[in-house]
């Protein structure tokens, strides 16, 4: 479990839904809280929030779960950083997944693009930082904490420069940072960077998100999911190499978003929760560490754009 300042505990293992398909997700999700997931990872973008809501009211109404024992992320979109934008896109999402509240509401991304912009074309779809700075819809992000629509907020993709500037000037301080996270790319310094802060860390992409679109796809990307180290561990333990990887993030007490939408996997994936890697094992997987990003946030930059790859991540 991770605790909040309030001292709200998040389970630290979450269903990540990124590239679920709709036609999945509503029985992925259903089967998820039936085996005992208590947090699913949402966003506008992934296109079926309203299947995941679909999963989830059913789920509360035939009494699976409350409300209240449900950790339920989503996030803002890129095309709504104004600060009166935030709230509706918020609404927006609460209508679609069903509920009343978020527990945590993060900005998708440190990029503005124009109104109803979901993926950029070109830089005309953009805007600046300069034009909508971070700390303008960080103020729209603290005005849901205080009409009640999220207990808590946080950001996503955020490099140390950007988050140091939040942390600065934020009456909420960020909460937590959601990041790209496997043995290839371990982020160690902006790990500790967050455990300085006091900002949660969690992991997405834990198992290499190979489900990727091709256009997000680069040449020789190396496959965690066959990694020889990890292959290893997995054989000498009896478990999988999903369940290694999900449990090397555990290990670092960082939480953890796999997504899947099939059920066995889904299953196996829960019940990485019950291995705890030993320092030797750890050691092990420090060693595979590449510096590698799977998704490289080139998308976000075009000749003349307003964006350039090493501000992004900075
Ligand atoms: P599927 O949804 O068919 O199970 P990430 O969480 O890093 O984005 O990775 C998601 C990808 O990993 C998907 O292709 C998903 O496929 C696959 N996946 C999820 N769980 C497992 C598992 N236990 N073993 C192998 N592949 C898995």
């Amino acid at each position: 479990m991770i605790k909040f300042r309030n001292k709200d505990t998040m389970p630290a293992m979450g269903l990540g839904t990124w590239k679920s398909e709709k036609s999945l997700v509503y029985k992925a999700v259903k089967t998820a809280i039936e085996i005992g997931y208590r947090h699913i990872d949402c966003a506008p973008i992934y296109g079926n929030e309203k299947e995941i809501g679909q999963a989830i009211s059913e789920c509360i109404n035939e009494g699976i779960i409350e409300r209240k024992d449900l950790w339920v992320t989503s996030k803002l979109w890129n095309d709504s950083h104004r600060e009166e934008d935030v709230i509706p896109a918020l609404e927006q999402t609460l209508e679609d997944l069903e509920i009343d509240y978020l527990d945590l509401f993060l900005i998708h991304w440190p990029i503005s693009l124009k109104k109803d912009v979901y993926l950029a074309k070109s830089a005309d779809d953009m805007i600046s930082l300069d034009e909508i700075p971070l700390e303008e819809t960080w103020k729209g992000m603290e005005s849901a904490v205080n009409k009640n629509l999220t207990k808590h907020i946080g950001v996503s993709n955020f490099g140390k420069s950007n988050l140091s500037k939040l942390i600065k000037s934020s009456k909420i301080k960020p909460e937590l940072n959601q990041v790209e996270c496997h043995p290839y790319f371990q982020q160690n310094q902006l790990l500790e960077f967050c455990r300085e802060e006091g900002v949660h860390f969690m992991a997405y992409a834990p198992l290499g998100s190979s489900d990727r679109p091709e256009s997000l796809k680069n040449e020789d990307e190396p496959s965690l999911l066959e990694d020889e180290v990890i292959h290893s561990i997995a054989k000498s333990r009896n478990a999988t190499p999903a369940q290694i990887l999900i449990a090397w993030s555990l290990s670092r007490s960082t939480s953890v978003i796999p997504k899947s939408t099939n059920e066995k996997r889904i299953k196996e994936n829960f019940m990485a929760q019950q291995i705890e890697l030993d320092k030797k094992e750890m050691e092990m997987i420090s060693e595979l560490d590449k510096g590698r990003r799977y998704l490289l946030g080139d998308f976000w930059v075009f000749e003349n754009g307003p964006y350039k790859l090493k501000d992004i991540w900075a």
